[in-house]
């Protein structure tokens, strides 16, 4: 241990800074694994109560209890974000277990691409749903629990800031070959993003987007492709093997990011200090992208 490192772990911290994020509730779509579940740990380091969902309920309930065994507030809601009734039922959760709502993390997704000329509707419409179509559900399912709440707290002379973090890619940005499903929904959740930013600065509500570029996940490195269920079906859910490592010259960091890397930007755009940063893209690519 450095003695710098020494010095800082001497120096007692403050709770606020140890905690920012104490008292508050966060919800964090697709955190069974990979990105989603860095989040949900930094959040939850940060004090935050986090309500963990994933379409693999065993992966969601792992997430969440590591997250209670090291001492924080965490339920897992199993669930597909692209199911009509996800949204509401995901949000009465976070009200029926903490009766709080303070940010909103839009992170599940997958990606399914091909050739524009192979490329069916099916495979165009899975990537909307899941990047641009569930999120919406979900700040929508939100708005009335935080007019009200907000209501309620200016009442009594307090001022809460909310966050909302979309989880977008640099592919939504710059566009990738191959893509133009995943490109087009994750440029439609970057739309969502400043236009609500316009529409709830008035509920002192932050809404913001973070533009990925290549993370280290089973998305971008897994041995195999792998597949995710899609209704009674798997699909392909990963870039071709090899393909993201292939490109790590052209990353100006000269590698891929890590989750906790990924995760740390969301973190950012989650902390107070960002209190008056609203509608921005913060791209995370170690210089590739954006
Ligand atoms: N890994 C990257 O390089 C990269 C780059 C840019 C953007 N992103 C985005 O980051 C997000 C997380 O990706 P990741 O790399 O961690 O992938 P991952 O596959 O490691 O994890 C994604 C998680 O989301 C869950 N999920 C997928 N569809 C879901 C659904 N319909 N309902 C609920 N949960 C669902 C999966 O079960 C999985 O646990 C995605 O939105 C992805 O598009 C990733």
């Amino acid at each position: 241990m450095s003695p710098l490192t020494d010095q800082t772990a001497a120096r007692p911290q403050p709770a606020g800074d140890a905690a920012p994020l104490a008292g508050r509730v966060a919800l964090v779509t697709g955190a069974g694994r990979g990105i989603g579940a860095a989040i949900a740990e930094r959040l939850g380091r940060a004090g935050a109560a986090v309500v963990v969902n994933d379409l693999d309920g065993a992966l969601a309930e792992a997430t969440a209890a590591a997250l209670r065994e090291r001492g924080g507030e965490a339920v897992a809601v199993a669930g597909d974000v692209t199911d009509p009734e996800f949204a509401e039922r995901f949000v009465a959760c976070a009200i029926s277990a903490y009766d709080r709502l303070d940010v909103i993390v839009n992170n599940a997704g997958f990606i399914w691409g091909e050739a524009i000329g192979r490329m069916s509707d099916e495979q165009w419409d899975a990537m909307l749903d899941v990047h641009l179509s569930a999120p919406f559900r979900i700040l929508r399912a939100a708005a009335p629990e935080i007019r009200a709440r907000v209501r309620e707290e200016r009442a009594r002379g307090e001022r809460v800031t909310r966050k909302v973090v979309n989880v977008s890619s640099v592919v939504g940005l710059d566009g990738q070959a191959g893509q133009v499903n995943y490109g087009a929904a994750k440029a439609g959740a970057i739309g969502l993003t400043k236009s609500l930013a316009k529409e709830w600065g008035r509920w002192d509500v932050n809404v913001n987007a973070v533009a990925l570029g290549l993370i280290e996940t089973r998305l971008t490195v897994a041995e195999q492709v792998e597949t995710i269920a899609l209704g009674d079906r798997e699909v392909p859910a990963t870039l071709p093997v090899g393909l993201a490592q292939g490109m790590a010259d052209q990353i100006p960091l000269g590698r891929l990011g890590t989750v906790a890397e990924a995760a740390g930007a969301v973190y950012l755009l989650c902390l107070p200090e960002s209190d008056y940063v609203t509608g921005e893209v913060l791209v995370c690519g170690g210089g590739f992208g954006g």
